[in-house]
């Protein structure tokens, strides 16, 4: 199963303008970018809080083959939520759900953020590609495309993943970009 890490994201690295939740500053050129990609997939993973903010957007209409596997530490609060082989939430390790859906048969996998998950499926070594939109904007601050507490636990604190890029495309007329990236074992 091949496992691509989707964001969009300001010149200076934010993958939220500011403390705004979600992706309202991302181009409508990203955005039908992102729905072809995310059409391509057969299962996606993403954080709790990006769930919160994305579920609407994600929903099992919108993408009716997508297996969507959420983070939270609190799965059982959740339960009422689950649809089976659609919808699940797990507190498992990146490893443990890349060998369930492998096992399911899903061939391509989105990692769909936020900053928290990012760091923890690269500090894994799962994630084989990255596909990144760099909107023409610059925040100053935001959340992160890879988190970055700081102290000796929090996997971005000692991240050094090396990228070979494999595309570079402009998506529109004076930006935004899109960079594929493979990671170099
Ligand atoms: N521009 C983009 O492309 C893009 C993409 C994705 C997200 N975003 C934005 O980024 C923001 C969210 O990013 P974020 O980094 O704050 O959060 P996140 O990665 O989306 O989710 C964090 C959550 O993951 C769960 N989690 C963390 N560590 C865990 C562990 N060890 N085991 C199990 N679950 C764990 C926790 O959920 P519980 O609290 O439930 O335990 C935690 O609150 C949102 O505003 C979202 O819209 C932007």
């Amino acid at each position: 199963m091949q496992v691509v890490l989707f964001a969009a994201q300001s010149v200076d690295g934010w993958i939220t303008r500011q403390g705004e939740p979600g992706d309202a500053f991302a181009s409508e050129a990203d955005k039908t970018h992102f729905r072809a990609a995310i059409r391509a997939c057969d299962a996606c993973v993403m954080g709790a809080k990006t769930y919160e903010v994305s579920k609407e957007r994600m929903s099992p209409k919108t993408f009716p083959s997508l297996r969507r596997v959420i983070w939270t530490r609190r799965p059982e609060a959740r339960a009422a939520e689950v649809v089976p082989g659609v919808l699940e939430f797990t507190a498992e390790s990146p490893a443990e759900t890349v060998a369930r859906l492998r096992s399911d048969g899903r061939k391509r996998c989105a990692v769909l953020g936020g900053g928290e998950v990012n760091a923890a499926w690269l500090a894994a070594g799962l994630v084989d590609e990255l596909c990144l939109t760099v909107e023409s904007r610059l925040f100053g601050s935001g959340t992160p495309l890879v988190a970055t507490v700081g102290g000796g636990a929090d996997p971005g604190a000692t991240l050094d993943v090396a990228l070979e890029l494999i595309e570079a495309r402009v998506l529109a007329a004076g930006g935004p970009v899109l960079l594929r990236y493979a990671v170099k074992r």
